[in-house]
Formats: structure tokens, sequence, C-alpha cells
């Protein structure tokens, strides 16, 4: 039986991550620590949270007193971390609440870790979740690969690095035993509607523009979150101590095509006149710092580890689609309040 506790369970890809732990693992105790921001919400996991071997345990990874209390109280075995402040346009409006979660909050966590597991690093585990952002940008051709040099370039991608750095400075120097994985762009249920795919849903739905940053000649790699999910738990099972995995679905979209195409499918599934949602598309300002374009080799963790992503693209868009449009009391209760407020100012002018 183990003990193992997951930062940010009540966000996006951390609540697919705490069911998959919950349904897959009955003798094993989950822990949920989650301070519920704007972006963490227990709706997302009603399915669960009456589960014999789930406990939702409300904190602040900044908070260090509690983060030990809570460690020393529940004896971790295994942690993965998740809990971040996750998106980039906030990074670049308020980059010290960025630094604070996800790097101060990430150093607790490890400080907490090492002194609970102090003497005896056996059968435990830190597990790191990252993003393919740390390596910064790609030109026009190039996948990243594990050994790709970091070169950050928005105050999110630089919190994010730094943290990766601390964790591999806590395995070289004290011995942790961590493992870190970098993923590409997520996709799916539950994804807050500030991210592009269900922010773009969402203001289809409500007959508003779609703003593409600059002339949408972007470049991302999308995985569907459930997969993403499944390559946390292979990793977590037979990852190797101290390596890195990068996590991707080979599967490069430029913005502005993947907008197309949602409008298409949304036009579908709405009973709409073809054309009627792309005709929402408005070119907005440009992200300052935006990175051209992200595409990851997941060469590795299909060859040593057997994972590979289990839907295509369409097929998750399908899903995620059908999911916004079959939870719309959902959509309501997280874009009211505090979101509506960061909507106005973000896309202002
Ligand atoms: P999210 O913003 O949806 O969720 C983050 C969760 O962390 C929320 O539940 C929030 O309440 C919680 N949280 C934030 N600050 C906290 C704090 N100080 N203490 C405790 N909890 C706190 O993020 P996400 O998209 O689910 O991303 C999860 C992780 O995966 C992040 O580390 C992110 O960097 C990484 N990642 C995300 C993607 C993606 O496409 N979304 C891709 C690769 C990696
Ligand atoms: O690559 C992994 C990363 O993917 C994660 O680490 C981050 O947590 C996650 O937020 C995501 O970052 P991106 O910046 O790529 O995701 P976002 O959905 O914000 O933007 C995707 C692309 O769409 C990007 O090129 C910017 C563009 N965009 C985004 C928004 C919100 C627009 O054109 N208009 C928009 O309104």
């Amino acid at each position: 039986m183990k003990t193992i506790l997951i930062t940010g369970g009540a966000g996006f890809i951390g609540s697919h991550v705490v069911r998959y732990f919950v349904n897959k693992y009955p003798n094993d105790t989950i822990y949920n620590l989650d301070a519920l921001t704007y972006a963490g919400n227990l709706e997302n996991l009603k399915d669960v949270e009456k589960a014999a071997n789930y406990t939702f345990l409300k904190a602040n990874i900044c908070d260090a007193d509690t983060i030990f209390s809570l460690f020393k109280k529940y004896r971790f075995d295994k942690v993965i971390h998740l809990a971040a402040e996750s998106h980039v346009d906030r990074s670049i409006t308020d980059p010290l609440e960025f630094l604070k979660t996800n790097v101060l909050g990430t150093v607790n966590l490890l400080n907490a870790a090492k002194f609970t597991w102090k003497n005896n690093f056996s059968n435990k585990l830190f597990y790191h979740i990252s993003t393919d952002e740390v390596y910064g940008t790609l030109g026009k051709t190039g996948l990243f690969t594990e050994t790709t040099s970091y070169n950050p370039n928005s105050p999110y991608s630089a919190s994010k690095a730094s943290s990766d750095h601390f964790v591999r400075a806590y395995g070289e120097t004290y011995g942790l035993p961590y493992i870190i994985s970098n993923c590409s762009n997520n996709y799916g249920p539950n994804q807050f509607p500030e991210k592009l795919i269900p922010l773009f849903i969402h203001n289809i739905l409500k007959n508003k523009a779609l703003p593409v940053y600059g002339d949408g000649n972007y470049t991302r790699d999308w995985l569907y979150v459930l997969d993403h999910a499944m390559a946390i738990d292979t990793v977590f099972l037979h990852g190797k101590i101290s390596e890195t995995y990068n996590i991707g679905g080979f599967n490069e979209w430029k913005n502005i095509d993947l907008v197309k195409l949602l409008c298409k499918l949304m036009d579908v599934k709405l009973g709409k006149v073809e054309g009627a949602s792309e005709s929402l598309i408005t070119f907005v300002k440009d992200r300052p710092g935006h990175d051209l374009r992200y595409a990851i080799d997941a060469t590795k963790i299909s060859k040593e580890l057997g994972w590979k992503p289990s839907v295509t693209f369409e097929e998750g868009l399908f899903k995620t689609i059908d999911w916004y449009l079959k939870n719309t009391t959902w959509l309501e209760h997280v874009t009211s309040g505090a979101y509506q407020k960061y909507y106005e100012k973000q896309y202002k002018e």
C-alpha cells in the first residue's frame, strides 16, 4: 500500500490524474492537495470525492509550515507534483505569482519531502510534471528532445524551467529520487476556458469573437488530457529515477488551422450554417514573446516505456466538444466572477 500525494489535483490535468489513480489503485491512498485558486475546481472530481482511497487537502504549496506538517502527518511515499500557475498570458501580467507558486512552492515541497524521507529514500519518488515550454521555441523544423537546452521565453516557462532545475539539483545534491516529464499542449474536458480550445468553444457558444493572436501562424503539438494522465501513470510505474521523459502527440497544428477545424466541427454539432463560427475569427494584438513553434519528440517514452497516445486528434476534439456541450453548467460556474474580470482586462481594445 502506497500513500500518494498529487498536488494541483483540482485543476485541469490534475483532476484527470487523480481520477485515474483513485480508480486504478484502490489499495493505495490518494491525497489531492490543492489551494483551489481560480483554476482549481472540486466539481471536476465529483465522481470520486466519496471514494474510500481519496482525501482532499486544501493547502497552498507556498505555505512551508503547512506543507511540512502535512508531510509529517500523512508520510507520503510518492509525490506527483502538478500544482502551478499555468497560463502564459497571466504570467505576462503577473510574473511574481508564477515565481511564488512554481518556484517557491516547488522548493517547499522538495524540502518537506527531503526532510520527511531523510535517510530512507527507498521506494520514494518526487515526480515533477513540467512543460515543453522550458525548451523555448523551435524554428520551422526540428523537435524538442530530452537533451534540448533550456531556453524559456515567458515568465511562466522561466518559472517552470527554474522548478525543473531545483528538482534536478535536489537529486544531485541530496540524492532525492526524482523524475521529470515535459509535456506538450493538453486539451480535453475540464480545461479552464482561458486556454485556446475551451476559450474558443465557449466563445462560439456565446457568439463572441474568437481572438487569434498575431497572424495565427504559431504551431503547437496537441495531446488529449487522458493520454497525458496515462503517460504520467506509465512514468510513475516504470520511469527510471533521475530521468526526464518528453510526452507529446506527434500532432502539430498551426493555431489558425486548428481554429478553423474547431469552427467547422462546432457548426456541425450546433446545426449552424457552414462558416458561421469561422466568421467570429478576429485577429488581435500578438502575445509578447510569443513562441513560434513547439513540437515534442516522444520517442524515448514510447521506446523505453511503451507509451503512445490512444486517441487521434479528431477523436479527442470530438470528445472535448461533446463534453463542453453537455457540461454548460460547469462552464457557467467557472466563467463567473474572477474569470470575467480577467477576460475584460486581457482582451480590452
Ligand atoms: P491548471 O491551471 O488547470 O491547474 C493548476 C492547479 O494547481 C489548480 O487546481 C490550482 O488550484 C492549483 N494551484 C495553483 N497554485 C497553487 C498553490 N500555490 N498551491 C496549491 N495548489 C495550487 O493547470 P494544468 O493545465 O492542469 O497544468 C497542471 C500542470 O501541468 C502544471 O504544472 C503545468 O505547468 C503542467 N503542464 C500543463 C500543460 C497544459 O497544456 N495545460 C502542458 C504541459 C505541462
Ligand atoms: O506547451 C505546453 C503549454 O501549453 C503548457 O505548459 C501551458 O500550461 C499551457 O497553457 C499551454 O501554453 P500555450 O501558451 O501554448 O497555450 P494557450 O492555450 O494559452 O495558447 C495556445 C496557442 O494559441 C498559443 O500560440 C497562443 C494562441 N492563443 C491563445 C489564446 C488564449 C490565441 O491565439 N488566442 C487566445 O485567445
